[in-house]
């Protein structure tokens, strides 16, 4: 549960709250390669239904104000999604300060659906329309917001069903009454799983947009971002950093791995050797080869 520095109480269901811009800049939203358009649609709907929040809400039809960015694990949704707070707080920062509040759907226990139910109701009646009224703009982050909407055709546990459709009301009528009397809160949630969402959730949000394994162009490149971090420890590095021919084969050879798994391979080639381990500025291009056909 996060705590609040204005007021030192718990904010119920909140697991992080950031204040932007800050310190750490765009990092997250920089560190993402995706199709430029994938980047584009999402600050789009963001400036446009923060910036213009009070002209929006005079519209009938007006937005739900709500993204669900879906896709297999590790594509990097959880760090576009706080991404998005950080672009976002920049372009708008002469209008205010953003506030990034991160959801955690574990936080509403699914077993316990009564109980469930009312704690899906206090935070979105309580503790997000409190923090609306704080900042200026407000970006909530709901991870695996399967398990806070989930589809109530195919509720796996064990519950009552009738509990299953009482909690996703809940949710449902929770979120439509946090976009009437908060215009100025963006949702935007992820999900490895759409199919498990509720239809009556998925067909509020503005804008959902499928985040994919990356393709050879962008594999490249996070190869080459990863070891060019490295290089910049282990300056003897620099060479294989630069050299995108390298980066491409990689990739190629790497065919369908995910975000998170090529990021995180010039450092998994270290820790698979003692060798390596013990003196990281050893590393070669043959190292990598060879301990990619072993992966
Ligand atoms: N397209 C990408 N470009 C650069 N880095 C990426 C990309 N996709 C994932 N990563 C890196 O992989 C790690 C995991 O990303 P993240 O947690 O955002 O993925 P996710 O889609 O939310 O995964 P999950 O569905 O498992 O929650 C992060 O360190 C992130 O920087
Ligand atoms: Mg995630």
């Amino acid at each position: 549960m996060a705590i609040d520095h204005h007021h030192s109480t718990p904010i119920y269901g909140v697991s992080g709250l950031r204040v932007l811009p800050d310190e750490g800049g765009t990092r997250n939203w920089d560190t993402i390669i995706v199709d430029e358009s994938v980047k584009n649609q999402l600050l789009s709907h963001a400036v446009l239904t923060l910036a213009h929040q009070k002209e929006l809400s005079k519209l009938p039809g007006s937005m739900q104000r709500l993204v669900i960015l879906a896709g297999p694990p590790g594509t990097g949704k959880t760090t576009l999604a706080t991404g998005l707070a950080e672009k976002v707080s920049t372009l708008l920062a002469e209008k205010g300060d953003t506030a990034l509040v991160e959801v955690n759907p574990h936080s509403l226990p699914s077993e316990m659906l009564g109980e469930s139910q009312r704690n899906v109701a206090r935070l979105l009646d309580n503790s997000l329309p409190e923090l609306s009224l704080r900042y200026p703009h407000v970006v909530v982050v709901i991870d695996e917001v399967e398990s806070f909407a989930v589809r109530r055709s195919s509720a796996s546990f064990e519950a009552n069903p009738i509990d299953v459709h009482r909690a996703s009301d809940a949710v449902l009528e929770g979120m439509d009454r946090l976009m009437k009397r908060c215009p100025n809160v963006l949702v935007v949630t992820t999900t490895n799983f759409p199919q498990a969402i509720d239809e009556a959730f998925t067909s509020r949000a503005d804008l959902v947009i499928s985040v994919a394994i990356p393709t050879t162009e962008a594999a490249a490149e996070i190869v080459r971002l990863s070891l060019f971090e490295l290089s910049q420890i282990w300056s003897e590095l620099t060479d294989l950093a630069e050299d995108e021919s390298l980066h491409r084969s990689i990739a190629e050879q790497c065919n369908g791995w995910d975000g998170r798994q090529l990021r995180r391979l010039p450092l998994k080639v270290l820790a698979s050797n003692i060798e390596l381990a013990s003196n990281p500025q050893l590393l070669t291009k043959e190292d990598i080869f060879r301990a990619i056909k072993s992966f």
